[in-house]
């Protein structure tokens, strides 16, 4: 069968990759501290100066940044070039506040295509392969991101963003696209599209979905592959270190995302001591860039909790699916909770289906936690397999995670869909 070359980098030896990520980390460093007043005013704070940097284990001595550091310096106060040199500028929106805005030269457009191209290679992509996004276009850098890779590989794109879930699926089934890029939970919104106009969704042209920019579990992966007929992969990224493409799955071991290390550095620290831990624990995932010109990022907290694991189909390392992102973490009753937690038992119940919510609320003094979930469609919520699925469910909350839960069993469309990244957690306590 046809298929496309790796770039060397991707097989190059360890000893290979660590020189060319030396070699870049301390161009970068040199570049952060002369050109983006911010960073020198960090790096001399924390008494650091880029010449300090000589293994990669002296990234260690310098100073993290956080988003806090981009909203402080809003719009472009972090950029390391005049922004007339920017080609291109993303932001994404907080949930409160100010945006997130990042910039992007010529050449950082360039490298964002390459990675992606990458992503969608490993992902299983064959030459010829039409492409359908569904990603947003505009400031979320999903849609672009995924546009610009795809055809820079030399696919065939249909730039559809996210929305319009009627027409969709009308193209997708007259257009026949091989792949599909879109987040997971809107792929599910898709899938029960298809099934409304009374089409199986396993029977699309659909071979390949490229997913992520949102945590999913291993086990939703089954319900997409089963669901749709298709190899379902991960891929990872934030606007604030590129966008999409930071990390991917290869198809052949789907064990989690590979990590473009000649790209982009990681670390994992502890997320309260900041100090850095060994490959294997976990932690929070930290990324700086080795290439990035408009906006170098050094040591970005991601908030995102994972692993940092040894190669497979690659020598670059892999991450582990990330648990999720310690803004979203819910404490109930003392117990940590994440609501990837809450999907894998959800979907060990085939008579409830993946969309779902918790709801924090307060019963009297105490957290409450209640998962509202749908059940498959065909099965009533008030139906005797219904209730039991249900029970079931609050056992395994009880028994596996180890908090109470309630469970509330909705209709088909009883859970508001996402039209990108769903939301998992509403709390309705009082600040
Ligand atoms: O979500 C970029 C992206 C677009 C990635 C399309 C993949 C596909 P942001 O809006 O800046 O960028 O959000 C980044 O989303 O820190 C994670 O918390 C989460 N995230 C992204 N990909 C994954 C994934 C895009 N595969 C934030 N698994 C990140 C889990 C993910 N969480």
């Amino acid at each position: 069968m046809n298929r496309f070359p790796l770039e060397p980098i991707e097989t190059a030896s360890v000893d290979e990759l660590r020189a060319l990520q030396l070699k870049r980390l301390r161009a970068t460093l040199r570049h952060a501290y002369a050109h983006s007043p911010v960073y020198r005013a960090k790096f001399d704070a924390a008494g650091v100066h880029p010449d300090d940097c000589r293994t990669l284990a002296d990234l260690a001595k310098f100073p993290f940044t956080t988003k806090k550091d981009l909203r402080d310096s809003y719009p472009f106060g972090m950029f390391a070039v005049p922004r007339e040199q920017c080609a291109r500028i993303h932001a994404s929106s907080g949930t409160t506040g100010k945006p997130t805005v990042v910039g992007y030269t010529k050449n950082d457009i360039d490298t964002w295509a390459t990675v992606m191209a990458r992503s969608i290679r490993a992902s299983g992509a064959r030459p010829g392969d039409l492409v359908h996004v569904s990603y947003g276009y505009g400031l979320f850098t999903g849609g672009l991101g995924a546009h610009y890779g795809a055809e820079k590989l030399g696919l065939t794109v249909v730039p559809f963003g996210g929305g319009q879930t009627e027409r969709q699926v009308q193209l997708i089934h007259d257009f026949k696209p091989d792949i599909i890029m879109v987040t997971p939970s809107y792929m599910l919104a898709i899938a029960d599209e298809f099934e409304r106009q009374g089409l199986d969704p396993a029977a699309s042209s659909l071979r390949l979905g490229i997913f992520g920019a949102e945590p999913w579990t291993n086990d939703m992966r089954l319900a997409i592959e089963r669901r749709m007929g298709m190899d379902a992969v991960d891929i990872y990224g934030l606007s604030e270190v590129m966008g999409p493409g930071v990390a991917n799955e290869c198809v052949e071991t789907k064990d989690g995302p590979t990590i473009w290390e000649d790209h982009f550095y990681p670390e994992i620290i502890d997320p309260d001591s900041g100090e850095p831990v060994a490959d294997g624990e976990p932690g929070e995932l930290v990324f700086t860039s080795l290439t990035k010109e408009a906006l170098p990022i050094i040591r970005y907290r991601t908030r995102d909790l994972t692993r940092l694991l040894p190669g497979t189909a690659r020598t670059m390392r892999r991450m582990a699916k990330i648990t999720g992102r310690s803004d979203d973490m819910m404490i109930v009753r003392g117990v940590n909770v994440f609501p990837t937690q809450i999907e894998e038992l959800i979907l060990r119940r085939p008579e409830l289906s993946a969309h779902y919510l918790c709801i924090l609320s307060l019963d009297g003094p105490m957290d409450a936690l209640t998962v509202a979930v749908e059940t498959r469609s065909g099965v009533l919520p008030d139906s005797a397999p219904a209730l039991a699925a249900a029970d079931a469910l609050q056992h395994d909350i009880k028994a596996y995670i180890g908090t109470s839960a309630r469970i509330e069993l909705r209709a088909t469309g009883g859970v508001e869909r996402s039209l990108g990244k769903a939301r998992r957690v509403l709390d309705q306590r009082p600040h």
